[in-house]
């Protein structure tokens, strides 16, 4: 099969290198494990690889803290190995989208190191430093500005302290970036996930924030999320980087905290900044205080987190469609059902997620129904994040750790970091040795080799979703309709172009449901495309519901 040219027709699988395959036994993923599982992903039939970080880096946060922008880690590979993925990539018609990791460097980053040596260095400008810090908290713990002994000033870390920002207001620093990007492109990669693209622009006053109570310290959002200067940078990006290229590069930048009429800017093609970003909202129901403070999850408010993101960019900008990356846990155990419906539950999830308006994007193992992984101890985890939100509250008087550890059984990013389950063996196939997260006991049964090719397997439904995404164009042009939006547990939309319509009901319960969809009686005579309980038909035929738990089903008829 072909990849349709339009990128919007494209899904794209995301690698996280550290824990996809691993080919020479050190317990980490690398890039030739990589290379031995492409004909994996080509009969899964993604049409893009994002791939996490793989150049140097010291690994203070996995690879998000780069040291070279234009080396792999030796940990991962070479750089021959990586033209060789790309070339067996390309060969079958794939693409390769490298992460983008400029809104900040490594403190191990030679930029770094020279801006460090003394406040006279004509590097010094190419990062934050100040004499005094404003009183801002980092999005790892702690404060966001760092005092560096050597030189008496301070530098600014959003993320941890071995993450200094670049300072883009420096165009030195922008050109530097730039040339760096067409170096990749002109070695024969397709695209970038651009890291945090939404915190580049900070006011550069650098004003103090609200603290927390109790604390001295505060989130400052409103001082770095989608500052001033955004969307010049992302246009000055465009202009020096992407334009007149023979292919499209394919573009998406994530952005914690972007609204619906920013992300309209960011994505309108006649702007020339991105094609896509990843919003959050969806992903941040639910929460208190932070991520580990969580409170019930009610179907109506998720539903309507996608739905208001497929009306606001409607007819200008173009959606990202994501349950799980790297930094959530699985989406199965969140928003599905982990326990017995798990694999209609997957299957389910999919479905809606994929029949939106936009990009599906399909994180390692989603497409095996991977579920979080029962740790229990602080010592399960790996992630620079947990291990300093856990050693912070470790430190209040009163902090409840128990309820903080099972908070984080649900929600640490080490939850959707565990090793990709291709087989049943001890190492999971992902290793022969001693896996530097553990492996989810569960690979016994879920793991790849029993779902590839396998009638029925969440596996399969995926590859369904994706081919019928590359046939039918009503996926990628219809417009978007949500049916029954306050309905507890029925997740219903329909798609619709001048020639075709689907219509998607999806029960998310572990209860029989009934519903009456506001939907003439002709959707009777419609036909089944996709269910989630392997082709058993409907209880009822469209427009009346009843759907067995976690049953979804894809119907679609011809427009006269
Ligand atoms: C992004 C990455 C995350 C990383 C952070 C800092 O949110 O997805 O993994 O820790 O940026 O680079």
């Amino acid at each position: 099969m072909s990849a349709p040219e339009d990128w919007r027709r494209w899904v794209v699988y995301q690698v996280y290198p550290r824990s996809f395959a691993d080919s020479d036994g050190d317990g980490v993923g690398d890039l030739r494990g990589i290379i031995g599982r492409v004909g994996y992903l080509h009969r899964l039939g993604v049409d893009v690889v994002w791939l996490s970080p793989v150049y140097r880096s010291p690994m203070d946060d996995n690879g998000y803290d780069i040291s070279d922008y234009q080396d792999v880690d030796p940990l991962f590979g070479t750089l021959a190995d990586l033209d060789e993925l790309i070339a067996e990539l390309h060969a079958r018609g794939m693409k390769l989208v490298m992460d983008l990791v400029v809104n900040h460097t490594s403190d191990e980053h030679p930029w770094f190191t020279e801006s460090r040596s003394s406040r006279d260095n004509p590097k010094r400008d190419w990062y934050w430093w100040r004499d005094r810090p404003a009183n801002w908290e980092s999005l790892f713990s702690g404060p966001a500005w760092t005092l560096d002994e050597q030189t008496g000033q301070y530098y600014l870390h959003l993320f941890s302290t071995r993450q200094p920002d670049l300072n883009w207001e420096n165009p030195e620093v922008r050109q530097a970036i730039y040339a760096m990007m067409r170096w990749w492109l002109d070695r024969g990669v397709d695209g970038f996930r651009m890291d945090v693209i939404n915190m580049i622009s900070k006011d550069t006053s650098l004003p103090d924030t609200t603290p927390r109570p109790g604390s001295r310290h505060g989130p400052a959002f409103q001082y770095f999320i989608c500052g001033p200067r955004n969307h010049e940078f992302l246009q000055e990006m465009y202009w020096s980087v992407f334009a007149g290229r023979d292919a499209h590069v394919l573009t998406v930048g994530e952005m914690p905290g972007v609204t619906v009429p920013e992300a309209v800017l960011f994505t309108d093609p006649a702007r020339h900044e991105l094609d896509m970003v990843f919003q959050f909202q969806h992903v941040q129901l639910g929460f208190g205080a932070n991520k580990f403070d969580l409170r019930p999850l009610h179907l109506p408010d998720l539903k309507a987190a996608m739905a208001d993101w497929q009306q606001g960019l409607a007819g200008r900008g173009w959606n990202s469609l994501y349950f799980g990356n790297h930094d959530q846990p699985r989406s199965v155990s969140r928003f599905g059902d982990d326990g017995p419906h798990r694999i209609a539950s997957a299957k389910t999830l999919a479905t809606v997620l994929h029949l939106h308006r936009g990009t599906p994007y399909v994180y390692e193992g989603d497409e095996l129904a991977m579920a979080n992984a029962p740790f229990t101890a602080i010592t399960d985890y790996r992630d620079i994040e947990t291990l300093r939100f856990y050693a912070e509250a470790v430190e209040r008087p009163g902090a409840d750790l128990a309820a903080l550890l099972a908070a984080m059984a649900r929600m640490s990013r080490d939850q959707g970091r565990t090793p990709v389950q291709w087989d049943a063996s001890p190492g999971a196939g992902f290793t022969t040795g001693t896996p530097w997260l553990a492996v989810n006991p569960d690979h016994t049964t879920v793991n790849a080799a029993a779902q590839v090719g396998v009638p029925g397997s969440v596996f399969e439904h995926y590859r369904g979703l994706i081919a019928l995404r590359h046939e039918d164009p009503v996926v990628t042009d219809g417009d978007f309709e949500l049916l029954l939006p306050d309905h507890p547990a029925i997740w219903a939309f329909l798609r619709r172009t001048a020639r075709a319509e689907l219509l998607v009901a999806a029960n998310f319960s572990a209860d029989v449901m009934d519903a009456a969809l506001p939907l003439d009686a002709d959707w009777a005579a419609a036909s089944v495309v996709l269910t989630s309980l392997n082709g058993d038909s409907p209880l009822q035929l469209p427009p009346d519901l009843k759907l067995r738990p976690w049953e979804s089903v894809v119907w679609r008829r011809a427009r006269s």
